[in-house]
């Protein structure tokens, strides 16, 4: 047994949707959430800078909150860092990657979008997921950057049709190139789940890695024998301030749409 809280990490507030799959399944667990917002957007920074970033970031957060597993909920984060923050820490990470192998079974005319940061796309850690697992398929690569920073900036104050016209271009990619499954290999899109659901229309299917990275940490916590048995308070951290009034009122109505207390 062991009460510690369980420690979310992403760029922003994409890991949310990933973080409520695990506290519905486990009331027990406590939970802090780590919006790196002082750092957003990882998407566009280099390999080098995001390790040093993710690994000052943790530092910091392992200090405050000691806790006893992490989720990095940000697929950048993830394919950057992950054996670097496994080597360097000592307590388990699991992490978020674009569910390439799952869409590659489901798809029936083996054309599979991808929409990720621009480093997700570039990274040699996708390429590899896709030659081992996708090798039967055409991968389309979409990099989602001006979605990514309206969800963070903007989701709360968007004005009606705002939200669609931001992943109009998306869309119209993965509709040229005719997949039949797109694969949501940024957290932030889940965010915008139902509006890119009913863009894209029912002939094509969304995927994203939730169920599998809740699976896994539910697995991590049995198998170390660290489950908790009573729950602590669930924190929204901010790394910084935000800088802007509209920004602020996002991470403030994202947070109580979650039921996190925001710190
Ligand atoms: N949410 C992050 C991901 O899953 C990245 C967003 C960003 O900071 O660019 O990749």
């Amino acid at each position: 047994m062991n009460n510690s809280p369980i420690l979310f990490f992403d760029s922003g507030i994409g890991g949310l949707p990933y973080l409520e799959w695990l506290k519905v399944r486990m009331p027990e667990e406590s939970f802090i959430y780590i919006a790196d917002n002082k750092n957003f957007p990882y998407g566009t920074k280099s390999r080098e800078q995001l390790i040093d970033i993710i690994h000052d970031t943790m530092d910091e957060a392992v200090d405050k909150y000691s806790p006893k597993a992490s989720v990095i909920a940000c697929n950048t984060a993830s394919v950057i860092s992950l054996d670097h923050l496994r080597s360097n820490f000592d307590f388990p990470f699991i992490g978020v990657v674009p569910a390439i192998k799952p869409a590659a079974f489901l798809s029936e005319n083996k054309k599979i979008g991808l929409m990720a940061t621009n480093r997700t796309i570039e990274d040699k850690y996708t390429e590899k997921l896709i030659i081992e697992h996708a090798s039967d398929c055409e991968v389309f690569r979409y990099a989602g950057t001006e979605i990514i920073d309206f969800i963070e900036n903007e989701l709360s104050s968007a004005k009606s049709g705002e939200r669609e016209t931001v992943i109009d271009p998306a869309v119209k990619f993965f509709h040229e190139k005719e997949v039949d499954i797109v694969v949501l290999g940024c957290t932030h899109f889940l965010l915008l789940e139902n509006e890119l659901q009913n863009a894209l229309g029912p002939q094509i299917k969304i995927i994203d890695s939730r169920e599998g990275v809740g699976r896994q940490i539910v697995r991590v916590l049995k198998d170390k024998d660290i489950l908790s048995a009573k729950k602590q308070s669930d924190l929204f951290v901010l790394t910084g301030q935000g800088d802007e009034e509209k920004k602020i009122k996002n991470y403030r109505w994202i947070s109580k749409k979650y039921g996190l207390c925001a710190v």
